[in-house]
């Protein structure tokens, strides 16, 4: 069953969503040439806390065996796809692309976004990269329609960033949120059109599309989080947290002024 929000949900859902995305700002300011990521993950722990809110992520983990997650925010550069670990000896260089995931619980609920930022400038390959990554995230919130299924948003991503010669991670996928981190229905970055559940109003769905200059194929390093690419080529990665309406999609991760 796919949790639906009510006033009261939609309600905590905007403010803990609008805290995640204040977090991200932050964060993407900070991003220049010679910060560290264990710095800049440290940042974002202090405006978390000074906002009232909890990372998400901290001590986070998907299964009993795993290794509980160490960081507050996820920092994954270059080749990292997702979950990178900030580390005092990784420092952003002009040229680079890090991702920035943050997932803050506020009120007893949970926002969650992420963008990929340019550490100046960056080969005209990458850069492309960056544009389809991200605009095929807004072309897939576009078919988060009342009506819709969840496999329509997935195969307009898939089909998007496919047109541009990119690959979609098969492995890990967007996600209702709510209460929890990750709640139903998975929405994976490639599928078909017409499968999957129906989009009804007051769902929070965080969809994330996680996209690979070469092969889909990604590996997990010994540190048991850091995800890659299995052929070492740059991978980019953006999110919204989005809320399902009779009027279309409301991005709740770029609050209202
Ligand atoms: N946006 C990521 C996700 O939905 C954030 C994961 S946080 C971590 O899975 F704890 F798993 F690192
Ligand atoms: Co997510």
């Amino acid at each position: 069953m796919i949790p639906i929000k009510n006033k009261e949900g939609i309600a905590g859902m905007r403010e803990a969503c609008r805290v995640a995305a204040a977090v991200l700002a932050k964060m993407r300011s900070l991003a220049v040439p010679g910060i560290s990521t264990y710095d800049l993950d440290q940042e974002a722990k202090k405006l978390i806390e000074a906002l009232g809110a909890r990372s998400a992520c901290f001590n986070y983990r998907t299964s009993r065996g795993q290794r509980a997650y160490p960081a507050y925010t996820c920092i994954s550069m270059n080749e990292e796809v997702v979950h990178g670990i900030g580390t005092i000896k990784r420092i952003l260089r002009p040229g680079d692309i890090v991702s920035l995931d943050v997932v803050v619980e506020y009120g007893g609920w949970i926002g969650d976004n992420a963008t990929t930022v340019r550490i100046g400038p960056v080969p005209p390959a990458v850069e492309r990269l960056l544009q389809v990554s991200e605009a095929a995230l807004y072309h897939g919130i576009g078919f988060a329609k009342v009506g819709n299924r969840i496999g329509d948003i997935s195969h307009a991503i898939q089909s998007f960033v496919e047109a541009e010669g990119f690959s979609v991670v098969r492995d890990m996928v967007g996600h209702g949120v709510g209460r929890s981190m990750h709640e139903e229905p998975q929405i994976p970055n490639f599928g078909r059109k017409g499968t999957g559940d129906k989009i009804r109003p007051g769902m929070t769905l965080a969809i994330e599309p996680m996209v690979n200059t070469g092969t889909h194929r990604i590996e997990t390093l010994g540190d048991g989080w850091t995800v890659v690419t299995a052929d070492g080529k740059p991978s980019a990665h953006f999110e919204h947290t989005v809320l399902t309406t009779e009027t279309g999609p409301e991005i709740l991760t770029i609050p209202a002024a």
